[in-house]
């Protein structure tokens, strides 16, 4: 693999970063100019041939995403950007709209043109206030210098970027949750198919795509498909499901480690060289215990599972769910595992949208079973009522709306299967970490 050079955070830090003036002088805006001068079926093609994969959590290939819109739509179609970013541990994307909005925006007008829309709606999580005034100042100046408009760069062709505060829920970044909340109505997802492509904002097509997934298009469209595939992994031939793991991603690394961050890195790394070699190992010689490998919806990496590659094919091979949102999180041997899921559990059951019994009574019920142990009086049956609940509320086969069930699940499959006589001890021992009554979350 050539030298990794990082460019998705290339400019970040730098005086003046938000501002197009020093954007432009970087460079800025020459993609926007090249695929304008393409027709948007060679755009795509670009996209696709790059094999870039959605970084928002289910590594959906874009360029195949974007071709599944009606083919001779006469209508709107619009491309809705997720900028939700309530996965916990998650921080990439504000990064991004804080410190380099432009290259965000240039990567929407580019997959705007691909897709034949005149219009994006770019959907910010509520609490991001200072990503709000940055990416607010940097569509002012694309509209004041013509970038946006009814004639974007001089190519008589009309293009508008909204910006919408989200609703405040993790649930509104769920596709078609966000689309509800984009509607003003409240973030309930909705039953697919229609996927949005076919039926989606407004019921017109609709693409959504994350904030980073819109900075790699920028740079494919810079620096050609050669470039983006000479980064990362190509497909796994033993998993013929495998599409590769191609580019740079923005990995999150936090919890207990000396050097929390945003660090950008090809994809593929491992998790031990993110948290030993970038992120400075664990504080006070401590050991690993559990690690989160892309936001806690994914479940845990033990300490033996260090070296599986942080890229879409890899956690899943030691029983994850997949990368998500590459947010890793370390957990050191101080913390109880018991502790760590009943947190995981807390948090699934409280952003529930609660439309399917088995996610809404599921999520509630497994938080109420470590509560009971964690106040001293959980069993060794309630180890197997978890592996059972867990086992049975998820999206797969079919029994809810949308993925929070799934991601409220594998964390427990994967904390007993991996951890059990951790649970078992603490069960043994009568021990009690609950610092709210039972019944309280
Ligand atoms: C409960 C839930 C929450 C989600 N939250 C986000 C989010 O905050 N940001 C995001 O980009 N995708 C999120 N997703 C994934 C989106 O539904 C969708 O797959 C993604 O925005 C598509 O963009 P991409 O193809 O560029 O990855 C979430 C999915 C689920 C099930
Ligand atoms: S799975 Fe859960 S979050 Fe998703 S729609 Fe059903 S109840 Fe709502």
């Amino acid at each position: 693999m050539p030298k990794f050079e990082p460019v998705l955070l290339a400019r970040v830090g730098k005086p003046d970063s938000q501002k197009l003036e020093t954007y432009r002088r970087d460079g800025g805006y020459e993609a926007l100019k090249k695929a304008l001068a393409m027709s948007p079926e060679e755009v795509t093609n670009v996209v696709k041939d790059s094999g870039l994969r959605g970084r928002g959590g289910a590594g959906f290939p874009t360029g195949l995403k974007w071709t599944f819109l009606p083919k001779n739509h006469t209508g709107p179609i619009y491309l809705a950007i997720n900028a939700d970013e309530s996965e916990p541990g998650t921080f990439n994307n504000r990064i991004l709209m804080e410190d380099d909005p432009h290259q965000i925006l240039e990567g929407i007008a580019i997959s705007c043109h691909a897709i034949k829309s005149e219009r994006a709606y770019l959907y910010l999580r509520f609490e991001y206030g200072k990503s709000y005034r940055n990416l607010q100042a940097a569509i002012d100046e694309c509209y004041a210098a013509g970038i946006l408009g009814n004639n974007s760069m001089g190519s008589g062709k009309k293009l508008d970027i909204f910006l919408h505060r989200g609703a405040g829920a993790y649930i509104c970044g769920e596709e078609t949750g966000l689309i509800e909340s984009l509607e003003g109505k409240r973030a309930w997802p909705r039953i697919k198919p229609p996927f949005p492509a076919i039926e989606g904002l407004f019921r017109k097509p609709t693409i959504v795509n994350n904030i980073e997934t819109m900075a790699c298009v920028t740079h494919i469209l810079n620096r050609g498909v050669e470039w983006f595939k000479s980064i990362g992994v190509p497909p796994d031939p033993k998993n013929p499901r495998d599409a590769g793991s191609y580019g740079p991603k923005l990995y999150c690394l936090s919890g207990h480690v000396n050097k929390p961050g945003c660090y950008e890195l090809p994809l593929g790394v491992t998790a031990r060289e993110l948290i030993f070699e970038h992120g400075g190992g664990i504080p006070h010689g401590r050991k690993v215990k559990a690690v989160v490998p892309g936001g806690i919806s994914m479940g845990f990496l033990s300490a033996d599972e260090l070296d599986i590659p942080l890229d879409f094919n890899g956690p899943g091979k030691v029983g994850c769910l997949g990368l998500g949102t590459a947010a890793v999180v370390v957990v050191d041997d101080s913390i109880s595992i018991v502790d760590v899921l009943y947190n995981c559990c807390r948090f699934f059951s409280h952003e529930s949208c609660g439309q399917c019994t088995p996610c809404r009574e599921g999520t509630a019920w497994m938080t109420k079973i470590l509560e009971r142990m964690r106040s001293g009086h959980g069993t060794t049956r309630d180890l197997d009522l978890l592996a059972e609940v867990s086992g049975s509320i998820g999206i797969i086969p079919g029994t809810t709306i949308c993925g929070l069930s799934d991601g409220a699940a594998w964390p427990v499959k994967n904390a007993i299967k991996k951890f059990r006589p951790e649970f078992e001890e603490y069960i043994a021992s009568g021990k009690k970490t609950a610092r709210v009554p039972v019944g309280a979350h």
